[in-house]
């Protein structure tokens, strides 16, 4: 082999580890390789994220609370909760007064998510669960909303992840999950808008609806079918706002 030959074969070898290690996050090499990349991931995971508060109330936890409301103390699974993204915003929003177990694979994600949780003393809105998305361990019906955000993609099976999400929400339920939509790097396993109101009907999923969000996500929300009655009914909060950092 000819010295340019190899090192033209050098650069596409490290090119393809790069795609498969860094772009696409590990998920063509399976569950373990995705949950050791996360576990090396986990203290620069918020650095490089740079999650916008505000706009993470405003996109994210309000709509949610909107669209649990009247109930203010609702069960809420946040399904690969990585940092406690989703936890914390809703136990510093002052009209959630539930609670919220936020599950992950990756030890290390949840040991950050433990110690800002541990920081701010929302212990007592927050609870973390180390478990696999393909397998809750929840019963049937538990939740009154249940969250995936930016994981959809990265779980072995994402349509038997949607279907275990369905299992554990209660009828009339509310769900908000994510779907990627940008196709360059992970050819196989992004679905299109139409496809994925397929499989969430499958999982008797109704009402949805996808909102433009983010350059990679568009947001997902649908309700489970049946009633429509809260898990435990309860008057809306009279003063909402942020509630201070404890
Ligand atoms: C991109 S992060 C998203 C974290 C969080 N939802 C957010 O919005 O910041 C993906 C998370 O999925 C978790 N994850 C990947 N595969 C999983 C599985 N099979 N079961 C549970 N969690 C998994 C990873 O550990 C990681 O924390």
């Amino acid at each position: 082999m000819s010295p340019l030959l190899f090192l033209l074969a050098c650069a596409v070898a490290c090119l393809f580890i790069w795609w498969l290690l860094i772009e696409t996050e590990g998920v063509y090499l399976g569950k373990r390789a995705v949950i050791w990349l996360y576990d090396l991931y986990a203290r620069r995971y918020d650095r490089v994220k740079q999650f916008d508060e505000y706009s993470d109330q405003l996109l994210l936890a309000e709509p949610l609370l909107d669209r649990i409301s009247p109930q203010v103390d609702p069960l809420i699974l946040d399904l690969a909760t990585g940092s406690g993204r989703l936890p914390l915003l809703l136990a510093r929003n002052g009209r959630f007064h539930g609670h919220v177990i936020g599950l992950d694979h990756s030890r290390k994600m949840l040991a950050v998510a433990g110690s800002k949780i541990e920081q701010e003393r929302f212990q007592a809105f927050i609870s973390l669960v180390r478990g696999d998305a393909m397998d809750l361990p929840f019963p049937d019906g538990a939740f009154d909303a249940v969250a995936c955000l930016e994981s959809l993609e990265f779980f072995p099976d994402p349509e038997a992840a949607l279907a275990e999400l369905a299992r554990v929400l209660r009828p009339g339920g509310v769900l908000l999950t994510s779907n990627r939509i940008d196709m360059r790097w992970m050819p196989g396993r992004i679905v299109s808008r139409s496809r994925f109101t397929q499989i969430l009907n499958a999982c008797g999923m109704l009402s949805i609806e996808f909102e433009t969000w983010q350059e990679d996500y568009d947001k997902v929300w649908a309700r489970k079918a049946g009633g429509t009655e809260s898990r435990r009914a309860s008057a809306r909060e009279p003063n909402a706002g942020l509630r201070n950092h404890r």
